[in-house]
């Protein structure tokens, strides 16, 4: 029981989600937290029915891969479950350094550093590199994650409007004003949009004005680009990129993270940061998976599999615009795997998930303060291992529940 008058705990009850979050449970509504009962396959056992995954960033469909699952035993029968420790003191094992050397190679970088999660990449190198004094330009959309790290740093944040130029000019403008180094961070594919950053605009910004660039390749890594290696490859700026980051968490079908730039840096991050050092490093199964992912991607295997994730991307954007959804447009001819469909309204974008689901469909929804306000999507996402008739009984599935939702509830944004 705690004995002072204000009890940190009171929060947790009559928050502002709270009596959204009773709603929700009580009508069977919740789009979060629910479970899979087997493989993170295109076709997925949920909650006792069959229904195509249309919400998974396994985006190469490799968590299945007989080659990977391969990797992980190998790692599991080696070294066991865990490594109880961290990177620096005991938690490092040869393949963090293989996959170390290989991703390094795959980026063009002189090294990486593999970390724990991709989250913990962002907060090893942002609440490293920066410190009181710099400025951090970050793009709105940003993931939560590079928020946290620019927070954790102390530096000045100065965030300007999702991809619009003109506002990332401004801050640099005002970051130059501060006199302290300068970092842009972005995401080379925003994760709930799935739009690519205009990276040369931005790179070329990031010239003039003298700061540092950083890409969260966490959505473009293993997609993007000839070799897979992103959005910064894709739009020719790796030799103008500082750093990039990347997860094992989507296309490499682990779990885990990196951060790829030059020696001098990554090294300093090894022995200087703390959420690094002071935390345990990723299990073997972990690493050995993200490993055996890598080594198809650069494989001649590789190619095929990132084409046909983008073709499914198309097929399924065609498909939806077809049926008369709103779908979020990407700049130029690229395509990412995000296909997401725009709603705009919370409690519409709930029903239509629950409709959807009914029907065998599993999407994401993603709602205010994932997307700004009265701007609710279905974020449905692709994998290389779909197929055209499983996406076309996903497509029909969309027709059927537009058509019973818009005669209850008025038309969807078209
Ligand atoms: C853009 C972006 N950055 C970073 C992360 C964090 O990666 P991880 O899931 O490996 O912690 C994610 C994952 O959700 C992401 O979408």
């Amino acid at each position: 029981m705690a004995s002072t008058t204000h009890d940190v705990f009171a929060k947790v009850r009559g928050h502002e989600r709270a009596e959204q979050l009773r709603a929700a449970r009580e009508a069977d509504l919740l789009p979060y937290f629910r479970t899979l009962d087997g493989p993170a396959g295109p076709v997925v056992e949920m909650e006792g029915a069959e229904r195509i995954m249309l919400g998974s960033n396994n985006y190469l469909g490799l968590t299945g891969d007989e080659r990977v699952i391969q990797g992980a035993q190998d790692a599991l029968t080696q070294y066991g479950t865990g490594l109880t420790g961290s990177r620096l003191l005991n938690g490092t094992i040869g393949l963090h350094l293989e996959l170390e050397r290989e991703i390094a190679d795959w980026m063009g970088t002189e090294e990486a550093l593999v970390c724990s999660t991709g989250a913990q990449a962002n907060l090893t190198a942002l609440g490293t590199l920066l410190e009181p004094g710099d400025t951090v330009v970050a793009d709105s959309g940003d993931h939560a994650s590079i928020l946290d790290g620019c927070i954790l740093s102390r530096a000045k944040l100065r965030a300007f409007r999702h991809n619009r130029m003109d506002r990332l000019e401004r801050a640099l403008e005002k970051a130059r004003a501060d006199e302290g180094g300068i970092l842009v961070v972005v995401d080379g594919v925003f994760s709930m949009e799935g739009e690519i950053a205009p990276l040369p605009q931005i790179a070329d910004l990031c010239g003039r004005y003298g700061a540092r660039l950083m890409v969260d390749e966490a959505h473009g890594a293993g997609v993007l680009g000839a070799r897979g290696a992103g959005a910064a490859e894709l739009l020719g700026i790796e030799d103008r990129t500082d750093l990039r980051m990347g997860t094992f968490s989507k296309s490499l079908a682990s779990c885990g993270g990196f951060l790829a730039g030059s020696h001098d840096v990554i090294d300093y991050l090894r022995v200087q940061s703390r959420a690094f050092l002071f935390t345990a490093a990723g299990v073997p199964a972990a690493v050995g998976a993200a490993l055996a992912a890598l080594r198809i991607i650069r494989s001649a295997d590789g190619p095929p599999l990132l084409a046909r994730v983008l073709d499914n991307a198309a097929y399924l954007h065609a498909g939806l615009k077809e049926h008369g959804f709103k779908v979020v447009e990407h700049d130029g001819d690229h395509m990412t795997p995000i296909v997401p469909v725009i709603v705009g309204d919370d409690w519409k974008a709930v029903l239509l998930w629950r409709a959807l689901y009914d029907a065998g469909v599993f999407v994401n929804v993603a709602i205010h303060p994932a997307v700004p306000p009265g701007g609710a999507l279905l974020r449905t996402s692709v994998m290389a291992t779909h197929d055209l008739p499983t996406l076309d009984r996903a497509l029909d599935a969309f027709a059927a529940v537009k058509a019973s939702f818009e005669a209850e509830h008025g038309p969807l944004p078209s």
